[in-house]
């Protein structure tokens, strides 16, 4: 057996890790930015701890949370060098490379989680994923996290005109810029490991984030209101590289597919239950306030970001924002 060594002088076998046969095993490294006690960073054990299993240990995935081996916006580039084997960035992330994704980022796009999981999840989704093909990129799911909410530092966000004024962070996403151009807002597109000293030293006012992130990286205590306003969702696109992905055997493929779609699953209602259970954990442990919009106000919302649908159909394709809004439910 390999790694174990026959002791002479007693008889007994000994293991010796040093000569473990692992020169076979092949290592996903997976990069991602966000802390481990969020949707991410849990769905990232899970698959790797199934992908584990279902392989027999042929294939390990060895996992970085925090951006400790690439901030965002590294991500992706490293990911097409083959540097790393998997990522999973925000789609909003991705727009400058795959340009019809900007349609997922338009506000209200999405009316509740169910519609998310219909495109995501669905033919949508398929049909999204498969436009990294031509990056060298093999998508492989899109991962949930949840619904974006507003925070700042100036005054409670209730109408579109509360914004006017402010500086806010945004992920690198046109959509999300002009999101926030309409309300009259600066915008900063900064990394996610950038925004906690940014909103603390107040260059930024606020920002958009899922509670997740907003708790796990301690925005709360540097905010001083939140709305739940639900306008945006924030979804991830699990990507590999496509040669790494090509050079592994069938069966292993297939069983590194049947790991993620259990976990991509699994992920889809417990990313609403962390969600839910972080907004309580806020509540309890700050004194943010947090405004809920009414029906009405989130209408008032709606209607304001409509000249946006115009915009992004001529510009991404009617097509996508139509296929979207069929699924409604
Ligand atoms: C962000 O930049 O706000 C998010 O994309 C971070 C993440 O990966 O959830």
């Amino acid at each position: 057996f390999v790694g174990f060594e026959l002791n002479n002088e007693n008889n007994s076998l000994t293991y010796d890790y040093e000569q473990e046969d692992l020169s076979n095993q092949i290592v996903i490294n997976f990069s991602h930015v966000v802390a481990e006690n969020t949707p991410k960073g849990l769905a990232a054990q899970k698959f790797a701890k199934l992908t584990e299993r279902k392989t027999n240990g042929k294939v390990k995935v060895a996992v970085f949370p925090n951006g400790v081996l690439y901030a965002e916006g590294e991500e992706v580039d490293a990911l097409i060098r083959g540097e790393v084997q998997m990522i999973a960035p925000a789609y909003s992330n991705m727009s400058e490379l795959i340009p019809e994704w900007l349609i997922l980022d338009l506000p209200y796009i999405f009316k509740d989680y169910e519609h998310v999981e219909a495109v995501l999840n669905g033919e949508v989704g398929k049909a999204l994923l498969e436009k990294l093909q031509k990056h060298n990129i093999k998508g492989v799911a899109f991962w949930s996290n949840g619904f974006k909410q507003m925070t700042s530092n100036r005054n409670p966000l209730r109408k579109p005109s509360d914004f006017l004024g402010q500086r806010f962070r945004i992920m690198p996403s046109k959509a999300l810029e002009d999101q926030f151009r309409m309300l009259g807002v600066r915008t900063n597109a900064m990394p996610f490991n950038q925004v906690y000293p940014n909103l603390e030293n107040r260059f930024l006012d606020g920002q958009e984030n899922t509670i997740s992130n907003i708790y796990s990286k301690g925005f709360y205590k540097v905010q001083k209101y939140m709305t739940i306003s639900n306008h945006g969702y924030l979804g991830y696109a699990v990507m590999m590289n496509q040669e790494f992905w090509d050079s592994l055997p069938e069966d292993l493929q297939q069983k590194i597919q049947e790991a993620m779609d259990e976990t991509t699953d699994w992920l889809f209602s417990e990313s609403i239950a962390i969600n839910q259970q972080q907004l309580e954990l806020i509540k309890s442990s700050s004194d943010i306030q947090i405004y809920e919009l009414t029906d009405e106000e989130r209408q008032q919302w709606i209607d304001f970001f409509q000249p946006l649908y115009e915009e992004y159909g001529e510009r991404y394709g009617e097509k996508w924002i139509q296929e979207i809004q069929k699924l409604e439910p």
